[in-house]
């Protein structure tokens, strides 16, 4: 996707940080911004700056975790700017504390937003992109956390890995729509996600962790240093424009990365053992890819193969 003059935008989280930084950088470019947050004095403070900017916008107040708000704010973006043909699933939150003391609280908030809530937008928004018919493209905001993870952020990388895989088989499936799928995995981008415990619901606070304002002062310190949101979002828009899967625009992440990487495939068995069993096994897969084909066109139409 290269021409994004009068295209909507639906952002979730557009409202700060990363987000914020897309519905500029699109808004720019000349799509209708429709900004999505849990937070209506930042959607208004946002929608100024956007306006002030000479970009067209729309902000609803949405929590992505609700299915039933969804719905109703699909329609209300397509009432307000037509069809939607850019999903940026931005919106997420985090917590840092040893995973041995978590709460299901502090799963369920963390997964409910950060996976729950890209679920949500694609439920309610992909059908919606496949049946206008003129492609587009989706955008995911993991993070580097997709890759990694260890006790402190552990749940929220949990949450991102998953992101990563919904991402992955979202792009597969969305291809033959013509609309593209790229995942974002930022490492740190200058935002206001440390005061994101402000934004936990009430029937969610029960905590296993202490967030103080000496911990949020310390992430905030942290996030002071990331990289600029609108800079940020320059990265995702090219890698738009190439239909790039990963957009992941931090130099410093290649050593962590290789070391991952290398770990996984360090785990393999050489290439040249076994050679019975890999040849039985390639076998049976394509037999079942095959079979898998014809039950999919049978059930699901020709575009399904
Ligand atoms: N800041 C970083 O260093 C960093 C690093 C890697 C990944 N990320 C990811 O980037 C994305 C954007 O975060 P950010 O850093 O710009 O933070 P941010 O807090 O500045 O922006 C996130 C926005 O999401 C909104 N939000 C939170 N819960 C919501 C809900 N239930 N429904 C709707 N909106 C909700 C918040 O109100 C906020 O405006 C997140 O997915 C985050 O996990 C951030």
């Amino acid at each position: 996707m290269r021409d994004f003059q009068g295209k909507t935008a639906f952002i979730t989280g557009g409202a700060s940080g990363a987000g914020l930084g897309q519905a500029k950088v699109f808004g720019d470019a000349g799509c209708r911004i429709v900004i999505a947050d849990i937070r209506q004095d930042a959607i208004d403070a946002a929608l100024d700056e956007l306006r002030a900017r000479g970009i067209a916008a729309h902000g609803i107040r949405l929590d992505i975790t609700d299915r039933q708000a969804w719905d109703a704010a699909a329609d209300e973006a397509e009432r307000v700017f037509g069809p939607v043909h850019l999903l940026f699933n931005t919106a997420g939150v985090s917590i840092f504390g040893p995973i041995e003391k978590a709460t299901y609280e502090d799963y369920d908030w963390i997964f409910g937003v950060n996976l729950g809530g890209v679920v949500n937008g694609h439920q309610a928004l992909v059908p919606r992109m496949i049946a206008h018919g003129e492609g587009g493209h989706v955008v995911n905001t993991a993070s580097l956390g997709a890759f990694f993870a260890n006790s402190g952020a552990g749940i929220y990388s949990t949450s991102k890995f998953a992101v990563h895989g919904l991402s992955m088989a979202m792009r597969d499936a969305l291809a033959k729509y013509g609309i593209g799928v790229s995942v974002l995995c930022p490492a740190n981008i200058s935002s206001n996600i440390a005061e994101s415990v402000r934004t936990r619901p009430a029937h969610l606070a029960n905590s296993g962790f202490e967030v103080d304002e000496r911990e949020i002062a310390a992430l905030h310190e942290i996030y002071s240093q990331g990289m600029d949101p609108e800079e940020l979002a320059g990265h995702v828009k090219a890698a738009i424009e190439a239909d790039r899967f990963y957009v992941i625009p931090y130099p410093e992440a290649r050593p962590m990365l290789e070391a991952a990487f290398q770990q996984v495939l360090d785990a393999l068995p050489p290439a040249d053992s076994d050679l019975e069993g890999q040849e039985k096994r390639a076998k049976a897969m394509a037999r079942y890819i095959e079979a898998r084909r014809e039950m999919d066109s049978d059930r699901y139409g020709e575009a399904a193969r």
